[in-house]
């Protein structure tokens, strides 16, 4: 019941937490949309709610101040505890996969998918991981990463002979998970039993002006954003989520982020590299492309593990090279990180409040004091956002890993207008790399005409492959078991290899 004394509550208490200007247009709003702010105003708490609009001016403050770099007190990460697909001997490589195989035909692997951000530079309205890239398949990069889920489960099973499940765990926010439960719904969990899909929710925070205000969106609506990546922590708390993984008797956690078409949905190798090296957090990584490339770097800060954002370093250090001529600050970081239940369990629960609030200064639309929408041209409001590898700091054994760009990386940032991470160069990655494994297994391949298509082996990575072969990750996963189809084989560009295409034309 929306009674007066509950609305002067209200007022008294956020005036009281200078934030009066929430309940300026309350006269106007009807019973629905003020009882609906009156309710989030209390699910907010005013003084907390002060206290956040405080922090977060603060912040704000000191972000338009001089950077703080961390150059002269970076490290890169000690060979020791590198890993590598390109430098680490083929039997260790071996020898992790079969690790990480036997671990997930145990059941005790899970992926979590970190799907709360609202995608805001590529454009679309819905959740990225719903958006097609344009593959001859129209597969999305949720059903990508659902078929390459069954086929790692079935390669560990039939290894083991067990059944095993890797649970999927998609964390979500308000903006996405209503739209995300109906795409899996409307797809039929992509042949994943449902029960093992396991979508939640992170935690909104206003968004606040430079001098300290919450804002309004609407008259009766606070402008809210996701928390940050690592709004994860809290979010598995909030959610039962660790307690969830304890009663399965998941032990290891592969975290990634939606927008990478390569991503290999709990990569053995990576999982075997990490368990074998009793690692209780790990990070894969790629070699940067160019020192200035706006991706995190892996490094040591006094000693220390962590990322440091593009924007934290130097364009002296970003070009810092060892005398081998490679760079120093190598490590770019690619969001796909091994975390152990048990490390899981105490940065959720101990370690989280210690993790560095982020700001991001960002143009909010909001209604001013007349009651308009204003939509506008400068950057006015403060987020706050916490990073989710920010726990790095915390690990007693971190690792990381480094794989290849062409295998692993390749993300999903931009419209088709920018210049780099679009749809466009993930398909490209995507077909080049299916090509590339088509090749591998002994594929030949003919154009409309019959005629043999040139091979292409080295591919420059701004250049669409020669012939167009996509393979489901149904049939396989990284490359294996294509030369029983492909060998020695005629194949008609495009071609969509998918299990029902298991017979392979004939030699003409
Ligand atoms: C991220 C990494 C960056 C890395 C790059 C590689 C972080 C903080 N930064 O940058 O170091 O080089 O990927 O592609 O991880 N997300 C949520 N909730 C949120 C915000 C984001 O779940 O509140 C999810 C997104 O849906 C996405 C992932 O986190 O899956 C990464 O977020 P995004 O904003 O795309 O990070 P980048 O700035 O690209």
């Amino acid at each position: 019941m929306l009674g007066p004394g509950r609305l002067r509550e209200a007022r008294a208490r956020l005036e009281q937490a200078g934030q009066p200007q929430l309940l300026r247009f309350w006269a106007e709003l009807g019973p629905a949309r003020a009882a609906a702010l009156l309710q989030e105003l209390e699910r907010l708490g005013p003084e907390e709610l002060g206290e956040h609009c405080r922090r977060a001016a603060a912040a704000g403050a000191r972000e338009q101040g001089p950077l703080e770099r961390l150059d002269a007190r970076m490290q890169p990460v000690p060979a020791g505890g590198l890993g590598s697909t390109r430098r680490s001997a083929p039997a260790e490589l071996q020898r992790w996969e079969a690790e990480g195989f036997h671990q997930i035909s145990q059941n005790k692997v899970a992926v979590l998918l970190l799907a709360g951000g609202q995608g805001t530079r590529l454009g679309v309205t819905y959740p990225k991981g719903m958006y097609n890239v344009g593959l001859p398949s129209g597969k999305t990069l949720y059903q990508i990463q659902a078929e390459r889920i069954r086929k790692v489960e079935q390669l560990a099973g039939k290894k083991y002979g067990t059944k095993c499940t890797i649970p999927w765990y998609i964390m979500t926010s308000e903006f996405t998970l209503g739209p995300t439960e109906k795409f899996f719904i409307e797809h039929d969990y992509f042949n994943l039993d449902k029960s093992n899909v396991i979508m939640f929710e992170q935690r909104m925070l206003p968004a606040v002006t430079f001098d300290g205000k919450a804002i309004l969106e609407e008259k009766g609506k606070i402008a809210m954003a996701p928390d940050g990546n690592g709004g994860l922590y809290r979010a598995m708390v909030d959610n039962k989520i660790l307690d969830d993984m304890e009663q399965r008797g998941i032990q290891y956690i592969h975290v990634y982020c939606v927008d990478n078409i390569l991503v290999k949905m709990a990569d053995p190798v990576f999982i075997g590299f990490c368990v074998s090296k009793g690692a209780d957090c790990g990070a894969k990584v790629v070699e940067k492309a160019y020192p200035t490339e706006p991706v995190g770097v892996v490094c040591l800060v006094d000693g220390v593990s962590q990322v440091v954002e593009y924007s934290e370093i130097s364009l002296e250090t970003a070009q810092k090279q060892s005398p081998d001529g490679q760079l120093v600050y190598s490590a770019g970081n690619i969001c796909i990180h091994f975390f152990t239940l048990e490390f899981l369990k105490a940065v959720a629960q101990k370690l989280e409040p210690q993790l560095k609030q982020h700001v991001a200064i960002k143009k909010v639309p909001y209604v001013d004091e007349e009651g308009n929408l204003v939509k506008p041209l400068k950057p006015n409001g403060i987020k706050l956002e916490k990073f989710v590898f920010d726990v790095f700091q915390f690990s007693k054994n971190f690792v990381a890993f480094e794989v290849l760009r062409e295998e692993e990386f390749s993300p999903l940032k931009n419209a088709d207008t920018g210049d780099k991470d679009t749809p466009t160069t993930a398909r490209r990655a995507l077909l080049s790399q299916h090509y590339r494994w088509a090749l591998k297994a002994g594929a030949r391949f003919l154009d409309e005409n019959g005629c043999r298509i040139p091979e292409k082996i080295s591919l420059s990575g701004t250049e669409d492959p020669p012939a167009v072969c996509e393979i489901s990750p149904l049939v396989s996963y990284f490359g294996e078991g294509l030369e029983t189809y492909m060998k020695n084989k005629d194949i008609p560009s495009p071609f969509i290899f998918d299990e029902s295409k298991t017979e392979m034309p004939e030699n003409s």
